[in-house]
């Protein structure tokens, strides 16, 4: 009997793949012992290839306009961002005290949440866990979990020091199919890093499986599809299935710090961004750094046709990019760092009504899978055929307040995508350096000094140069300091030695002379 009902569902299965165009992917079942069967019969159930059949045409630009083919005349139909609409942490510094106490105040309130989009493979970085857990090989050798939930627990404190109210800042963790148990089982074993349980909300976004140029749905193995998550862009659907703006709402949250967990110099929740949004009485808002190269590889926030999204190097002429404004600095400067404010009612708004008008983007891939007529399994060495994403920026488009956040981004933008082995950016290396170059700035603003062996005072020119230059190593613990601030009692006047490491329990290094 049972035998007869799974044969049954089997068919039925068929027969609706077959009716999508899709009935290749059983082609091995014959072959397939009952587990896999069973395996690949759920993952498929679970399927609406209906929908992944519209997602490609509407994608790949068949009666739906696709996001992809909209270049035509865009260099000309492309604006900066407006003065008006733009906040800058240094040409605006009189400012920054306002806004950060008024994020302060907000925090304190429990009414701002952060929201991490760690739904990536990672393929770049190549390690088989997620991003999130990764090592750079500070001196403290903490992950990047790690440094972001010390930076929410220090803010948690500063605000409750400032305003004399407990509070919390919701932390809701965005994973996808392929990495929310290993990180769940991450933050159990590490005790939620010192946050309350309650306040940390793991969900998960959808996965999209990778197609052929045909279309046709690939397989990974003979009974198994090739899956991907469908970009971070896919926080919104999420946002949608998991209840998740109900649940920022039962909390009372009003403001919401989007962030990727691969940027190891993140200002988690930043009460500055949050003061300046939250002032400008926007719903949305991205924070920037300043594009200075215009062949760097960064979409750039603008307008187009007066309408904000990001456009992406690739898709604008050089000369475009090369443009410059009145000031020197160049026209599209306001380099996309994936660093957003929106407001909980908002995200409701895009969540309820936007979100289905999104369209995905093609991204052309070399995805390895089965051959269909042969059953080998094939490593491709050029693109073979794509996989669907929605990017998070894409909802600028129905912000009624847009708001623009520009940073240093040697404070504040230092992302881990590459090994170590790849290329010179964007790696371990790379991050590991630009927090110990960030840190070595706080000390010498908070007054202290560092010497070499002999006693001598080193140069207080602590930027890195280039990859091969070594920083001064020094770390302090985002418990002690968020953002450089409370460094005095610990440095000033002081000569250290490198490494310094500042912790929760003390300072740890060779101090030479107390002044
Ligand atoms: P990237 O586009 O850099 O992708 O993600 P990635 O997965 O980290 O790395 P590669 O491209 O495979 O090497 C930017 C941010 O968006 C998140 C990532 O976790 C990272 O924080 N992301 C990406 C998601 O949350 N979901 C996705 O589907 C894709």
């Amino acid at each position: 009997m049972e035998a007869d009902g799974a044969a049954a569902g089997a068919a039925a299965l068929g027969q609706r793949l077959a009716e999508g165009g899709q009935g290749h992917v059983l082609r091995f079942w014959p072959e397939l012992g009952a587990e896999a069967r069973r395996a690949l019969a759920a993952e498929l159930r679970d399927m609406d290839v209906a929908e992944i059949n519209r997602f490609f045409r509407r994608a790949r630009g068949d009666g739906g306009g696709a996001a992809e083919v909209t270049a035509a005349g865009l260099d000309a139909r492309m604006q900066p961002v407006p003065r008006d609409v733009l906040g800058s942490a240094s040409r605006d510094r009189e400012l920054l005290p306002r806004w950060e106490s008024r994020g302060l105040a907000e925090i304190a309130g429990s009414r701002v949440a952060a929201l991490l989009l760690a739904g990536g493979q990672g393929t770049r970085l190549g390690v088989p866990y997620p991003k999130g857990m990764y090592d750079v090989g500070l001196p403290s050798r903490k992950t990047l979990f790690h440094l972001q939930a010390q930076r929410l627990r220090r803010l948690q404190q500063l605000a409750e020091e400032q305003h004399g109210t407990p509070c919390n800042i919701p932390w809701y963790i965005m994973t996808s199919g392929r990495t929310m148990e290993s990180t769940k089982e991450f933050f159990v074993k590490h005790h939620y890093f010192g946050l309350k349980k309650e306040n940390i909300i793991f969900f998960q976004q959808g996965m999209l499986p990778a197609l052929g140029f045909d279309g046709k749905i690939l397989l990974e193995e003979k009974g198994k599809v090739a899956m991907a998550p469908d970009g971070n862009g896919g926080l919104y659907r999420a946002l949608g299935a998991h209840g998740i703006v109900e649940d920022m709402e039962r909390r009372g949250v009003q403001s919401v710090h989007v962030y990727c967990v691969d940027n190891i110099l993140v200002k988690v929740a930043d009460p500055r961004f949050i003061g300046f949004c939250l002032e400008k009485g926007a719903d949305c808002g991205a924070k920037v750094v300043e594009k200075t190269n215009p062949t760097e590889p960064v979409g750039v926030v603008c307008r187009v046709d007066g309408v904000y999204q990001v456009v992406e190097y690739s898709e604008i002429s050089l000369a475009t990019a090369q443009k410059r404004g009145s000031d020197g600095r160049l026209l599209f400067n306001a380099g996309n760092i994936a660093n957003h404010y929106f407001t909980t009612a908002f995200l409701k708004d895009v969540v309820n009504t936007y979100e289905p008008q999104l369209q995905h983007h093609v991204a052309e891939k070399k995805i390895p899978h089965v051959d269909i007529t042969t059953g080998q399994l094939i490593q491709p060495e050029k693109p073979n055929g794509i996989k669907m994403e929605k990017f998070v920026f894409d909802i600028f488009q129905f912000s009624k307040k847009f708001v623009v956040y520009e940073v240093l981004r040697e404070d504040e933008f230092s992302p881990l995508k590459n090994a170590d082995s790849q290329n010179g950016k964007d790696n371990p290396t790379t991050a590991r350096h630009a927090l110990m170059s960030l840190h070595h700035c706080w000390v010498l603003n908070a007054g202290g000094h560092f010497v070499d062996e002999n006693g001598t005072r080193i140069p207080a020119i602590p930027r890195l140069k280039d990859a091969n230059d070594l920083p001064i190593q020094c770390e302090i613990s985002p418990l002690i300091s968020y953002g450089g601030e409370g460094l005095e009692k610990y440095v000033k006047d002081r000569e250290f030695c490198a490494p310094l490491i500042i912790d929760e329990d003390g300072i740890h290094e060779l101090v030479k002379n107390g002044v």
